[in-house]
């Protein structure tokens, strides 16, 4: 009891959010806190994952602790184990639960039942690590977001619901143009709102990327939507980052991309191979934000 999960980043408040990147900053110029010795940590992997999986697990390792890998299929969980059971079971032995699921409603219902903190390593609502990381990425280079301007070009999914979150604790203008049918969360952008978050939901995509600092996209199928993907590439066809829409972003912006990234759907290869394109840095910062909100998280 008495522990703290980090599901969305509207978790955290602004001044946390500023502790997280100090300390993020300390392991990437000094290396990790060893805050994690004698300590174990489940990774709970429900979908597929690169960078996430192995950041946490090499996170976990260099900060001193031992990381758990587990899948449904290596596990009782897809033998039909409830999850207010395993959440009790994982919380006798580990000191942290690592996710990513399907519905939002399974994350909630693992941090209901577990007494250690859970975090969120993507549902099909909100990426939270991901963005957190992206916005230290985006700090790091430009100092303070507020008042900046970031875009999003594409589907208004769990990155797009994420950086909605991410917008309204980090005080900068959020514009997206998504097509019909694929708009965020409404509850999350009417709550963001609200909260005074500035945000801006638009058709045409050079609209959105206007003056902007940042440039994002995603995939235009996530995860569990793969029986879509022929509909969703006739619905975002107009919705490919390309030079010409860089361009229509400030002078110094970059390119920004979560990955795994399909070259000639949402981005061109010329604008993610380019200079401009900042991808392999977002993907490196997972690794300091994620040690920092496990420190911060246990260390509570
Ligand atoms: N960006 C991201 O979360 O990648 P993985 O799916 O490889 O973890
Ligand atoms: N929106 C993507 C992000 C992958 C990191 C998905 O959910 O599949």
């Amino acid at each position: 009891m008495g522990h703290r999960d980090f599901l969305a980043i509207t978790d955290l408040s602004r001044e946390e959010i500023q502790t997280i990147f100090s300390r993020a900053r300390l392991h990437q110029e000094s290396g990790p806190e060893t805050v994690l010795a004698g300590r174990s940590v489940v990774l709970l992997f429900e979908k597929a994952s690169t960078r996430t999986r192995i950041s946490f697990e090499v996170g976990v390792a260099r900060m001193g602790g031992h990381p758990i890998v587990l899948t449904p299929a290596g596990s009782q969980i897809a033998r039909g184990e409830p999850l207010q059971d395993t959440a009790r079971v994982l919380s006798g032995y580990c000191d942290c639960i690592v996710m990513r699921t399907y519905g939002h409603e399974r994350i909630q219902e693992m941090a209901r039942w577990a007494d250690v903190p859970v975090i969120n390593a993507l549902t099909d609502l909100l990426h939270p690590c991901q963005v957190l990381a992206d916005c230290f990425t985006l700090q790091s280079r430009f100092g303070s977001l507020e008042g900046k301007r970031v875009a999003w070009i594409g589907d208004g999914n769990n990155m797009a619901n994420s950086w909605i979150n991410a917008a309204s604790l980090l005080d900068f203008e959020l514009a997206l143009a998504c097509p019909a049918g694929y708009e965020p969360d409404a509850g999350i952008m009417d709550a963001a709102r609200a909260g005074g978050a500035k945000i801006t939901l638009v058709r045409d995509p050079a609209e959105a990327a206007q003056g902007a600092l940042a440039v994002n996209t995603d995939v235009w199928a996530s995860m569990g939507q793969e029986e879509e993907a022929t509909l969703r590439m006739k619905a975002f066809r107009d919705y490919t980052v390309t030079e010409a829409l860089m361009d229509r972003a400030a002078g110094d912006a970059v390119f920004m991309h979560c990955l795994p990234a399909h070259r000639g759907e949402e981005v061109t290869e010329e604008v993610l191979e380019s200079a401009r394109s900042i991808i392999w840095e977002q993907a490196k910062n997972r690794l300091y934000v994620q040690e920092a909100v496990m420190a911060f998280l246990l260390q509570q």
